[in-house]
């Protein structure tokens, strides 16, 4: 194996832009309702943010779909960054790479206020206190009216169904590395030794104290009261499918009422 094919493997970005839309159940079905969303009412939205945006799957796809679109990436690894930056090198006058934890102030390199702001598969790794502060920076940087989703892993509202969600990934991954083409094999390998890190602490590891760095999955009714806590209308989970929900809201315009 030549040098460069050690480096590729050894990337855990590589690895997950290549495996997520496989291992990962409905990946590509969320992404694609989020973007509809978006664009309900022949709206194009201007400026949309990802929040760890990692390989730039969701990016893309919005600058396909509407030549309009500019993207604002936002992630903390460089790793992701350099593949997010092959991805999106067709959009480069319409991208613009913060490299930035979320906990961080990466608004401060915004270059105006955004219709959207959408996130998928990263809060969950903030503890609660900071994921209620993001939403409540999103919230005060939309512009009126503008959107903000969050597809992410959130728990539901009893246990044994919460823990159903987490063994339905496994079997799904179980499932779908079989049909994984033998080229992607090394990549698909890299990517179950992690999910197994993954089981440890979420199936085997299930009712032990979770600490900063794990997958914090609050449920998905508490975050959709965070988010109308901050102010958010129109409040909805747009979509759920096991582990994974899309939950959101809009910013008020001028002539919105007050929520009762
Ligand atoms: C599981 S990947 C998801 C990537 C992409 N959103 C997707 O769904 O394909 C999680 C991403 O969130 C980023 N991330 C996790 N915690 C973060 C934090 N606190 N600040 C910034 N980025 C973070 C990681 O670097 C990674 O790119």
């Amino acid at each position: 194996m030549s040098q460069m094919d050690k480096d590729r493997f050894l990337s855990m970005a590589v690895c997950y832009d290549r495996m997520a839309p496989r291992l990962m159940p409905a990946y590509d079905l969320f992404q694609d309702h989020v973007i509809d969303l978006l664009h309900e009412g022949d709206c194009e939205p201007d400026l949309v943010v990802d929040l760890g945006a990692g390989s730039g799957i969701l990016l893309e796809k919005i600058l396909r779909r509407s030549a309009r679109s500019r993207a604002v990436w936002v992630d903390s690894s460089p790793d992701f960054r350099n593949v997010a930056e092959k991805r999106l090198a067709a959009f480069r006058d319409r991208v613009r790479f913060i490299e930035c934890a979320l906990e961080d102030d990466w608004e401060r390199q915004l270059l105006g206020a955004p219709d959207a702001i959408l996130s998928m598969s990263a809060i969950h790794h903030l503890e609660s206190g900071q994921k209620r502060r993001l939403y409540a920076r999103c919230f005060s940087l939309l512009r009126p009216g503008g959107r903000f989703f969050n597809i992410d892993e959130m728990s539901t509202l009893w246990d044994d169904a919460y823990r159903n969600t987490l063994h339905y990934w496994a079997r799904h991954v179980e499932q779908a590395r079989k049909h994984v083409p033998a080229e992607l094999a090394d990549d698909c390998r890299a990517w179950c030794e992690r999910f197994d890190r993954w089981k440890a602490r979420n199936i085997d590891g299930a009712g032990r104290a979770k600490a900063r760095g794990d997958d914090l999955h609050e449920p998905f009714l508490d975050q959709m009261r965070w988010l109308r806590e901050c102010g958010f209308l129109e409040v909805d989970l747009f979509l759920k499918h096991h582990l994974w929900s899309v939950i959101g809201g809009r910013k008020p315009d001028a002539s919105s009422r007050t929520p009762h």
